[in-house]
């Protein structure tokens, strides 16, 4: 039997890379589209190197209508579209909104358009956990209402939400995905997270200055309702985040419905403080960690945390990678790019 064909876009970046290494070892045949604007090329070598395979890639923006028809009339028909291609930088977007509401909002919007128009079906969004705020109850389940969005960039993932459910009454087949804290990087150290510039996310914070790049690691206040005072998340392995959208889009592809639109939470279930990540992260990979107790950063969430229950009994996805081992893997890749 022919392999399914499979579009990822924004698959030259973190966590598109990973899904891509998994959709191609899994048996799919992926073609990656991504415009490179935030994406280093050394992912793409990861993944040939990981699956054994040369990468379909195409390099465009999925804003460009043209240019996403002649891929889906090249390579297509593809069973399912995985949309991974946005923004994420928190800070920039409230610098910058309209470069936000414009990539994120319109890539999406054209992309749906496109694969209305040649017949595919079945899409999977990258969403966040960003759009619940501050939940009233934790952990969070998929029920739980948004909350107003702290940032442009969190108002994307509530607007595309939205827009993708209205969508689906067109005979448009959608899972949403709510990602938690996506961290770590493949076990083999070929792919891994590479933050242009400083980094906003805690894990990159702490490899950079542990690696030497960094000076010293702020802790955003000590402080919070929590039992050390630091703020708690959710960290899921990149790579359980990925095998969580092949088990998605095979699900989605068994429903009998023309339309159809659900979404999971992605995460571990498991609540983590700042000083407890940077205390296993020293204890794990045994190095010392230069860090100080700094003020609140604003916007910080105090707790949050998934109620995973939903894809584990639906989509029958569990977590597997500890926190351990992402620390470990995260570390591991860090070191690689820095050639040490
Ligand atoms: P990333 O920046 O590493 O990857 C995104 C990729 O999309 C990049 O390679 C970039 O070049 C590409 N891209 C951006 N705009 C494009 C466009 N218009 N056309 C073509 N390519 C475009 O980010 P990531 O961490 O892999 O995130 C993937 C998705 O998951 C994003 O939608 C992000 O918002 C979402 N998400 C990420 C996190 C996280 O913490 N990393 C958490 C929740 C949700
Ligand atoms: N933190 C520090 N020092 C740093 C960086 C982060 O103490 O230098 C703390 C933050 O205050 C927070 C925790 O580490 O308490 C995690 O921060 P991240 O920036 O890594 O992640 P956030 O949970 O704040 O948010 C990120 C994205 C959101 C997204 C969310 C879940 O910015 O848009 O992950 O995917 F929704």
């Amino acid at each position: 039997m022919k392999a399914k064909k499979i579009l990822v876009t924004g698959g030259a970046g973190y966590i598109g890379a990973h899904t891509a290494v998994e959709l191609i070892n899994a048996g799919y045949d992926v073609a990656i589209v991504d415009n490179l604007s935030r994406s280093d090329k050394r992912l793409l070598e990861g993944i040939e190197k990981i699956t054994g395979k040369p990468v379909k890639f195409f390099e465009g923006d999925c804003r460009d209508r043209n240019f996403l028809l002649k891929v889906f009339q090249s390579e297509g028909p593809f069973s399912c579209v995985l949309h991974f291609a946005a923004y994420k930088a928190v800070g920039e977007s409230v610098e910058k909104p309209l470069l936000y509401y414009e990539n994120n909002l319109n890539s999406t919007i054209a992309l749906v358009e496109i694969m209305i128009k040649c017949g595919v079906t079945d899409f999977i969004f990258s969403s966040s956990c960003t759009v619940y705020g501050q939940p009233d109850q934790i952990p969070v389940s998929e029920a739980a209402p948004f909350k107003k969005a702290e940032s442009p960039y969190g108002a994307t993932k509530q607007m595309s939400e939205r827009i993708l459910e209205d969508v689906s009454r067109n005979n448009i087949r959608i899972i949403t995905l709510r990602y938690f804290n996506p961290i770590g990087a493949h076990p083999s150290a070929l792919i891994g997270e590479i933050p242009l510039g400083t980094p906003n996310n805690l894990v990159p914070f702490i490899t950079q200055t542990a690696v030497g790049v960094r000076e010293k690691l702020t802790v955003f206040g000590n402080d919070y309702n929590t039992a050390d005072g630091t703020c708690i998340r959710d960290y899921i392995h990149v790579v359980d985040l990925a095998t969580a959208h092949v088990k998605a889009m095979e699900y989605l592809s068994q429903q009998r419905e023309t339309k159809f639109y659900e979404v999971f939470n992605v995460g571990t279930g498991i609540g983590v403080s700042v000083l407890e990540l940077i205390n296993r992260f020293k204890a794990v990979n045994n190095v010392e960690l230069n860090y100080e107790i700094g003020s609140r950063r604003s916007g910080d969430i105090e707790k949050v945390f998934a109620d995973p229950s939903k894809a584990m009994s639906s989509l029958g996805w569990a977590a597997k990678f500890t926190i351990d081992d992402s620390l470990l893997h995260a570390w591991q890749w860090e070191k690689k790019i820095r050639d040490k």
